[in-house]
């Protein structure tokens, strides 16, 4: 882009970032963080923008989910790989179910920094900076620890490449290679649907034995044998964003955010003349917008223009999240924009943060009713608007918590207090992730048998 630089956000307003007060330790991590190689490289994120294309039109499906917010200090094999096999499942759920390719995207590797809605916490009648996610202060109620430390962005990109480095091996290193899909089930999950996914992996393995038979062997295929496995985060956190951004080798003039495949901007970072808007208008990666209430038809339209202005395919991910009950009111106007512009966007559905409301207990929680409503919303008003439904976003782990309440193991407020471990919002749990996907899946069958249905007459 020749009217854009990777700096160019530093003239405009910025809102939800630090004000560093060390400025020359941040110019040392900054130039430290720009020596150091990118996490992810051009191909793969013309290669998801291409996938997320196919969704667009409704012939691919993604799943996006992971932490609300990564941490420093729940680093470990065993969640990522924990994550890693629910959405693994999921992925099985909706192929075998809905028939359609799931493109699988984690909110891993580089979820760090977190807006927030009020810039300070108050406790009693002690005031301090809010948290704002591991990669910028710490959750302590301290003065020390809210201060924000530039040197956690070294952390954070530390933590990235090593879970980006476990997500490859496990994607293609024999782990999601489909003849292991009994081997995904979670131990913490039980209820229905597992039965459920238990019985359809058994249906899986018969149709592999039977291809086997006929003389196929899956391991030679490589699609099965292996899953593309791609991550995102919210590009929050502007100088961290800069300095691992790249010029393309391959094609000089275009620049890749270099933290991750696909980034996306929040809900309250979405300015059209904001910081925010400006970095990731200049990126080559597939980008993501969250729309929640307060879009406006206008904004919309100039976002669009600013966004994608070769109205590529793929290019821009509109993430709707307005809260159940309240799709019907919203989804429809912004749907009728998008199509009076003519711009080619794909729709996902994130019903996790508009569903956030304090339990009588006191803990942020989610109902997983409205989370499913939402979803059934969603998948509603694309079916009135003839337009298509192309993903889901979900804040989800494979940990066994109880964060959101509801679901087969019917987490009550009660229960909240058992493990509830999220750095910031509350997240599905794997028997809910998997409940959910089934949901999704009966959703897209439907939506397949009233085309069909269309179709023959
Ligand atoms: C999030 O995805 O964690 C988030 C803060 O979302 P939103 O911008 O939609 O509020
Ligand atoms: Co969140």
């Amino acid at each position: 882009m020749s009217d854009w630089t990777k700096s160019d956000w530093r003239s405009k307003p910025r809102i939800q970032m630090p004000d560093y007060t060390d400025a020359n330790a941040l110019r040392a991590v900054e130039s430290k963080l720009s020596q150091f190689p990118p996490l992810v490289f051009a191909g793969e994120a013309r290669r998801l923008k291409k996938a997320l294309g196919a969704a667009s039109r409704g012939e691919a499906f993604l799943l996006q989910g992971g932490d609300c917010a990564e941490a420093f200090d729940q680093f470990s094999a065993d969640a990522i790989r924990d994550t890693f096999k629910v959405m693994l499942q999921m992925a099985v759920v909706l192929t075998y179910g809905a028939k359609v390719p799931v493109i699988k995207v984690g909110r891993m590797a580089g979820q760090f920094a977190k807006p927030r809605s009020a810039p300070t916490e108050t406790v009693g009648d002690v005031e301090l900076p809010s948290y704002r996610g591991d990669i910028i202060n710490e959750l302590a109620f301290t003065p020390e620890a809210r201060i924000p430390d530039p040197n956690k962005m070294l952390q954070a990109y530390t933590q990235a490449a090593g879970t980006l480095n476990l997500l490859r091996a496990f994607s293609t290193g024999g782990f999601a290679d489909i003849n292991n899909v009994h081997r995904w089930t979670s131990e913490f999950a039980d209820g229905q649907a597992v039965k459920k996914y238990k019985d359809w992996a058994e249906r899986i393995s018969d149709a592999l034995d039977f291809m086997g038979a006929a003389g196929i062997d899956a391991d030679e295929v490589e699609s099965l044998a292996s899953v593309d496995f791609y991550t995102s985060h919210e590009g929050l956190l502007l100088e961290y964003e800069e300095a691992l951004c790249r010029e393309d080798s391959t094609t000089p003039g275009a620049w890749l955010a270099g933290s991750g495949h696909m980034l996306w901007i929040g809900d309250r970072t979405r300015q059209p003349d904001g910081a925010h808007v400006d970095f990731l208008r200049g990126v080559l990666n597939p980008i993501g917008m969250k729309c929640g209430p307060t879009m406006e038809e206008d904004d919309l339209k100039r976002l669009l223009a600013t966004l994608n202005p070769e109205n590529e395919e793929g290019r821009l991910t509109l993430i709707a999240r307005f809260g159940a009950g309240k799709v019907a009111e919203h989804l429809p106007r912004l749907i009728k924009t998008v199509e009076a512009e003519g711009a080619k966007v794909t729709w996902v559905c994130d019903p996790m943060h508009g569903n956030t409301i304090k339990s009588s207990t006191g803990y942020k929680t989610r109902p997983f009713e409205s989370v499913l409503r939402e979803v059934q919303d969603f998948f509603g008003v694309h079916r009135a608007e003839g337009t298509i439904p192309g993903g889901v976003h979900f804040e989800m782990t494979g940990q066994d918590v109880t964060e959101c309440t509801g679901g087969v193991r019917a987490v009550t407020e009660e229960n909240l207090s058992d493990r509830y471990h999220t750095a910031c919002d509350p997240r599905l749990n794997a028997s809910q992730s998997l409940e959910l996907a089934f949901l999704v899946a009966e959703e897209l069958q439907t939506l397949r048998n009233g085309q069909n249905a269309q179709r023959a007459v």
